[in-house]
């Protein structure tokens, strides 16, 4: 179900009743729906089969199927499809009616202009609500799907475990810093947990390697940010995080990879990863060195800034990761 702008909706009018018919659809369309008429429950089942329909108002008496069976028969054939029933009465009897035939509301005869404006926009306004909880639910489901990639990739190796998870909480702490809006937050924490996606391709005897690299290990490496983004480009709802992903191992001055990209050119949210990756990595055994100490990694990171990394942003950061030094201390 998609969210669907009110002047774009389509209406179809299901009555016998001429007069009714020519002034519902010519009401409606005065207010920019695509209107359909129809004078028969036939003629409407029709229609919802050859076009997309987002709301039936359906006229209680019309001839050969009945306005509560046509009522039910397109609420099971389209679920989407809002239905109002258009009712003799009004009250609880015609609610009571309109709800039992599987019509979502109901309005009464005669359709006065308000009423039918009305009637039409609390439907649309209720699909839409449903469409967003629905696509959040969806985002929920494939967050939760990535979250698990992501921890099965960082499982490949003993060292990198939890590399994943800690560097999201880490890049959520400076975000959290720098008054990043909401948005900005989510794609951030998406982007920080699958920003090694791309090492799916990378050889675990490469990635737990204890010396050094072959110049044929190096170039599985430096390919997992353009693996990782061309994944993740695949994906729809995930194409907006592939370029902050696939920019991960760029350096401010313009020494990274894969494409070279030099201060701001790099998205903000790629040079957030790139130190927080960073300061976990260093602050993280590796199989051919210990773990650094807080300070002594603040200091590295700060020899690199404005080679490696975006000085205004490694301040934040700093900022970001004293305070959770301080707090773990006190703890
Ligand atoms: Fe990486």
């Amino acid at each position: 179900m998609d969210q669907i702008s009110h002047r774009k909706a389509s209406v179809v009018v299901v009555t016998n009743e001429r007069q009714t018919l020519d002034d519902a659809c010519s009401t409606l369309r005065k207010h920019h729906y695509n209107v359909v008429g129809a004078t028969s429950g036939p003629e409407a089942l029709d229609t919802l089969k050859r076009r997309s329909v987002d709301i039936m108002l359906v006229d209680f008496d019309i001839p050969q199927m009945p306005g509560l069976h046509l009522a039910q028969t397109a609420s099971r054939m389209f679920p989407d499809l809002s239905v109002v029933l258009v009712t003799p009465g009004s009250g609880v009897e015609a609610a009571r009616t309109a709800i039992g035939c599987g019509a979502s509301d109901y309005i009464s005869m005669p359709l006065t202009e308000p009423q039918l404006v009305l009637v039409v926009e609390r439907n649309l306004d209720r699909r839409n609500a449903a469409a967003t909880q629905l696509s959040m639910e969806r985002s929920q489901v494939l967050f939760s799907a990535i979250k698990a990639l992501a921890a099965a990739i960082d499982a490949k190796s003993e060292y990198t475990a939890t590399h994943s998870s800690r560097v999201t909480a880490l890049c959520i702490s400076v975000g959290k810093v720098m008054g990043l809006p909401g948005a900005d937050m989510a794609t951030l924490e998406l982007a920080a947990q699958i920003h090694d996606i791309g090492n799916i391709g990378t050889p675990d005897e490469v990635l737990d390697k204890p010396g050094t690299l072959t110049d044929v290990e190096w170039v599985d490496i430096l390919r997992h940010p353009d693996v990782g983004s061309s994944i993740l480009s695949h994906v729809p709802a995930l194409s907006h995080i592939a370029s902050i992903v696939r920019h991960h191992h760029e350096r401010y001055d313009g020494a990274g990879y894969p494409d070279g990209l030099s201060g701001d050119a790099i998205p903000m949210l790629s040079r957030i990863i790139t130190i927080a990756d960073a300061y976990e990595a260093m602050t993280a055994d590796r199989p051919y060195r210990l773990a650094k100490s807080h300070e002594d990694t603040i200091r590295e990171l700060r020899t690199n800034a404005g080679k490696q990394f975006d000085p205004t942003l490694l301040e934040r950061f700093i900022a970001a990761v004293d305070d959770l030094e301080a707090g773990r201390k006190a703890a």
